[in-house]
């Protein structure tokens, strides 16, 4: 039994296939800067922190034309006239061609794909990570700290809208991959998405390092270099609501890349050197770095250089948990102390081989940290890095600060009560304090669906996460082409709910289900839980919010009871 539901923040995938590369449209930045200066800022709302990073690069995104502006006939005007708006306001016309929005200052033009809310919106540009008190930053800054400047880079991309080519393509997904499903996925076209995770900008992050690298080798080709980056974003899928599922969250992704030359295989060997050791934490690996059959050495990888990578990528990881969970421990002592006991298993992802996942064994539950692997060598061929040789991880920092901070409820996160936020300080790790617990108020919606394929029970479709996808997606759901708006999903009536009440509703579940004897047709009873962390809510209130809710449910394939 897991604590928190497999696939929320990492799922393992089923398929892999490799496509073309392209040049990302999302900015880095670099934040080296920012941590030096963290100490020093003040903090009294969520985003105080002092910007004073750079663009990783200005260069010109090709495919910033072929935005769905030209393809949906989109005036020049409009689009001028969405910029002009405030980041996060949706236009929305009569006349469909002229809808669109202003995300992060961008204009985008939404089509018949589209499927991104006010709502969802409204939470685009927050940027916890940048608060350096808010649990979310102080654990981004540990890890950064932990994979070191100078070797590696630290970015974060603040745009989070990635075209489906850097999202899905060229990692590998496959067409008709679970990920790319829009009742999984917020399209804010065809053509892009809010990003579904960080490794949507390896590959921009990859081209950007081999350039440096490739200086390096120019000046001195017999001392083949090494070097790599982390990646801090916020992450969006459309989800269930519940006490650890929030339609954003977190991730940070990490690579390190050992350069072209006749001495690479030396410099990996090398670069054990300077990895902890001794770590006072009890390891179980039965999988080994590689398996023929189950996950594979990659054609024209050697099995030593493989395994020295392999071996280096987990004991970097190692020492990351440890270093996590110390810091935790010395910071409650009040709490007994608990031995650090972690697993590794292997996994898929269609952008790594071989894959693994890192588990943690804590408060006597396995619980899923991260997912990792040797990078596809096509990804760093495709990003100018032909040659060389890397590895790459994806953790979500809501279950590390989570578990870390004793944190009970994500949406806590997203706080701006300064009950909450007064709590933490940059560099600790201590746990929260419940301010206190206001009182829930349920109510349930029944309604009949078609028993169809694509309405199968959602609680089947839950206990199958176990075959999910990388980035979001479950394997048990249809492709992006054919789920809306036919079919009712679950994600929909999430949505609904989180468009009208926010954080004001702490989870929704499915309580009964039943197929009518001859009509065939389903019923499905789901239960909303209003409950606010903040205050107590009133009974009008709620009332109110829970008409709505079922106002916007009549707009879908349903019929109410
Ligand atoms: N992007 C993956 C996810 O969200 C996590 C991940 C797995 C990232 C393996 C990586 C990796 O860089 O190598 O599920």
């Amino acid at each position: 039994m897991r604590l928190v539901r497999t696939g929320a923040f990492l799922r393992a995938a089923r398929y892999a296939r490799l496509t073309p590369s392209y040049t990302t449209s999302s900015y880095l930045v670099s934040t080296t800067r920012c941590n030096q200066l963290s100490n020093r800022c003040a903090s009294t709302s969520t985003i105080t922190y002092p910007d004073q990073s750079v663009p990783l690069s200005d260069e010109v995104d090709p495919r910033k034309t072929e935005d769905a502006t030209d393809k949906d006939g989109a005036t020049e005007g409009f689009a001028d006239f969405l910029k002009s708006q405030p980041s996060g306001t949706i236009i929305r016309n009569a006349d469909h061609a002229q809808s669109g929005a202003n995300i992060s200052g961008k204009s985008h033009i939404f089509d018949s794909t589209t499927n991104v809310t006010d709502s969802i919106l409204k939470l685009v540009g927050r940027q916890l990570y940048h608060n350096p008190d808010h649990p979310i930053a102080i654990t981004r800054s540990l890890i950064e700290q932990t994979f070191a400047s100078p070797r590696f880079t630290h970015h974060y991309a603040s745009n989070p809208v990635v075209s489906t080519r850097d999202n899905f393509d060229v990692l590998g997904f496959p067409e008709d991959h679970p990920g790319r499903s829009r009742t999984d996925t917020y399209y804010v076209n065809s053509k892009n998405v809010l990003r579904t995770h960080s490794s949507a900008h390896q590959h921009k992050a990859f081209q950007t390092l081999g350039k440096r690298l490739a200086k390096i080798l120019e000046r001195d080709p017999n001392k083949p270099g090494g070097g790599g980056f982390t990646i801090c974003a916020d992450v969006f899928r459309r989800d269930s609501i519940d006490r650890t599922h929030f339609p954003v969250f977190h991730q940070m992704e990490g690579a390190y890349v050992w350069s072209a030359g006749p001495q690479r295989e030396h410099a990996i060997e090398k670069s054990m050197k300077y990895l902890p050791k001794d770590l006072d934490m009890e390891v179980l690996d039965e999988g080994g770095p590689m398996n023929q059959e189950t996950n594979p050495l990659q054609y024209g990888h050697s099995e030593l250089e493989a395994t020295h990578v392999v071996n280096h990528l987990k004991r970097s990881l190692e020492g990351l948990v440890s270093r996590i969970f110390e810091a935790s421990q010395d910071d409650n002592k009040d709490v007994a102390k608990q031995p650090i006991k972690v697993r590794w298993v292997e996994a898929y992802f269609p952008f790594t081989s071989p894959s693994f996942e890192l588990e943690v064994f804590w408060q006597g539950e396995w619980l899923e940290l991260l997912g990792c692997g040797v990078v596809k060598q096509s990804i760093l061929d495709n990003a100018g890095l032909e040659q060389s040789i890397a590895w790459a991880w994806g953790i979500g920092l809501e279950r590390l600060a989570m578990l870390l901070f004793r944190i009970p409820d994500i949406r806590l996160l997203w706080s701006e009560d300064e009950r909450f936020l007064s709590q933490f300080k940059a560099g600790r790790f201590n746990h929260f304090v419940p301010f206190s617990k206001y009182p829930p108020c349920h109510k349930d919606i029944s309604f009949w669906v078609q028993a169809s394929p694509a309405t199968a029970s959602p609680v089947a479709a839950e206990g199958s996460a176990g075959v999910a996808a990388a980035a979001g997606g479950d394997a048990t759901k249809a492709s992006p082409a054919d789920t809306q708006p036919a079919a009712f999903h679950e994600n929909d009536i999430m949505e609904i709910v989180r468009d009208v009440a926010g954080t004001l509703v702490e989870d929704v579940k499915l309580v009964d289900e039943f197929v009518h004897p001859t009509s065939g047709k389903k019923s499905l009873c789901y239960r909303i839980n209003y409950r606010s962390n903040e205050r107590t809510l009133t009974n009008e209130e709620v009332n109110g919010l829970h008409e709505q809710v079922i106002m916007q449910m009549k707009d879908l394939p349903i019929e109410i009871r």
